[in-house]
């Protein structure tokens, strides 16, 4: 079914100049980008998007590091959208990443892993609004 996941682009990948070629991964596997905008998060911002990660060792260095630079964050739309994106990034730790993932290709640790992606529909529809409002949503 078509589905649409939300992606975002993190400050390590915008740091390389690597937005493009993220894109253009997405879009060269049949994703299309329907919302797209640059923002620098602040910590009220990433730390409410992570929210389900708080009690975790790992979250304060998470919200430090995704508030370090600006991000792109994006709604993906197409078939069996989250799992394809999920494919496309590789394993959340990029030393464990298959071969040509983004996350093989653009990073070195798992906290500047070069991008997120919603691990299931009900994360994707939860991200999607926590970012966009239904009227930044361009479907094709
Ligand atoms: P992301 O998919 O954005 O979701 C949470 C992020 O926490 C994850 O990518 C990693 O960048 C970061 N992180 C840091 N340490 C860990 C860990 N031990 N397990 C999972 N995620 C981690």
């Amino acid at each position: 079914a078509t589905e649409r996941t939300l992606s975002i682009i993190k400050p390590d990948a915008v740091a390389k100049n690597a937005i493009g070629d993220i894109i253009a991964r997405f879009e060269k596997a049949g994703l299309q980008v329907v919302a797209a905008k640059m923002m620098h998060l602040s910590e009220e911002k990433a730390g409410g998007f992570y929210a389900e990660h708080k009690e975790r060792p790992f979250f304060k260095d998470l919200v430090g590091f995704m508030t370090s630079g600006p991000v792109v964050v994006q709604v993906l739309e197409g078939e069996g959208a989250i799992a394809k994106n999920r494919e496309l990034m590789g394993a959340t730790n990029p030393k464990e990443a298959a071969p040509g993932t983004i996350r093989a290709d653009f990073a070195e640790t798992i906290d500047a892993n070069a991008v997120h992606g919603s691990d299931s529909p009900e994360s994707a529809e939860r991200e999607i609004s926590y970012f966009f409002g239904n009227d930044e949503i361009c479907p094709r």
